[in-house]
């Protein structure tokens, strides 16, 4: 199936490991040019490397730091300037504070918002008018299927956020449908990639770790972050042009919910 994604912009937060950096490039494998961004100078230009060797499309890389207020702003900007405007936003930036809810501070609650979340709404409001500029586009954010669902004592920061960013596309999707821009939300289940969250908890403990697959992935293993960037890059093409507002699971059968 060609996804009519050559010479198309997208923009991808956190992408300079995994699964942002497989986002980015499935998105350069079909043709895409690619603006990455995250803290790590040293990373970004690693991915952004063997992206341009391997693809041989445009790459703009951004060192920021999305939690601070006026970053994700200036890294669409710059980004769009460089790349020539932009088509697609991919917000998959995000992470995780365990913790008691009795235990959390403001601080901590401040910290996780504004990478789960508040990253997402400042680079989409910057996005925006420049998808409007090409004449529509696509946004797809990664939340998690603990988004959907309860992920359990410990978790009220990921699941309140990861939440948040599925009720937020939903809105942005029924306002922002007239002006042919789609939005989306993907919730991965567990995803193992070499050097991520899953992998260090299977070489820590692989025992436990299998009693873990075998309780909760149906399919007998972990995700693969190809798997979620495949699903990404068919949602912001124009092959999903009947799709928006929708939360899709990628998880192998892992998720309880039924909604
Ligand atoms: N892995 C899973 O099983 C799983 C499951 C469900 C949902 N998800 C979601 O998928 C997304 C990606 O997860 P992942 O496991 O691939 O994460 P990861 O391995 O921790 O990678 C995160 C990426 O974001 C960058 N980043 C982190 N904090 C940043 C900040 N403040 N400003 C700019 N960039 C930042 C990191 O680079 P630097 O550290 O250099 O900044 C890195 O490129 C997240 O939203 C996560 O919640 C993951």
């Amino acid at each position: 199936m060609d996804l009519h994604l050559t010479d198309k912009v997208a923009l991808i937060t956190g992408a300079s490991r995994g699964i942002g950096k497989y986002i980015a490039e499935a998105l350069a494998r079909e043709g895409c040019a690619v603006g990455i961004c995250a803290r790590s100078e040293d990373d970004l230009n690693e991915t952004a490397t063997h992206i341009r060797d391997a693809y041989g499309v445009s790459v703009y890389t951004e060192v920021a730091d999305l939690t601070q207020s006026d970053t994700p702003g200036t890294f669409v900007e710059k980004a769009a300037e460089a790349l020539g405007g932009v088509d697609i936003y991919v917000g998959n930036v995000g992470g995780n504070l365990r913790g008691d809810f009795m235990e959390l501070s403001d601080d901590d609650w401040d910290a996780i918002i504004d990478l789960n979340l508040k990253s997402h709404v400042r680079a989409s409001r910057a996005a925006i008018p420049h998808i409007r500029n090409a004449g529509g586009g696509s946004i797809c954010y990664i939340s998690s299927i603990y988004g959907r669902e309860l992920g359990g004592a410990g978790l009220t920061l990921y699941n309140t956020t990861k939440s948040a960013l599925i009720s937020m596309g939903k809105v942005m999707a029924q306002e922002l449908a007239p002006e042919n821009i789609r939005v989306n939300t993907v919730a991965p289940g567990s995803i193992r990639f070499p050097g991520g969250s899953w992998d260090r908890r299977v070489k820590e403990n692989p025992e436990a770790m299998q009693a873990f697959v075998e309780e909760n992935l149906p399919i007998g293993r972990f995700g693969r972050a190809e798997e979620v960037a495949d699903a990404v890059a068919f949602l912001v093409s124009e092959r999903a042009s009947l799709i928006t507002g929708a939360c899709i699971n990628i998880d192998g059968g892992q998720s309880h919910s039924l909604i």
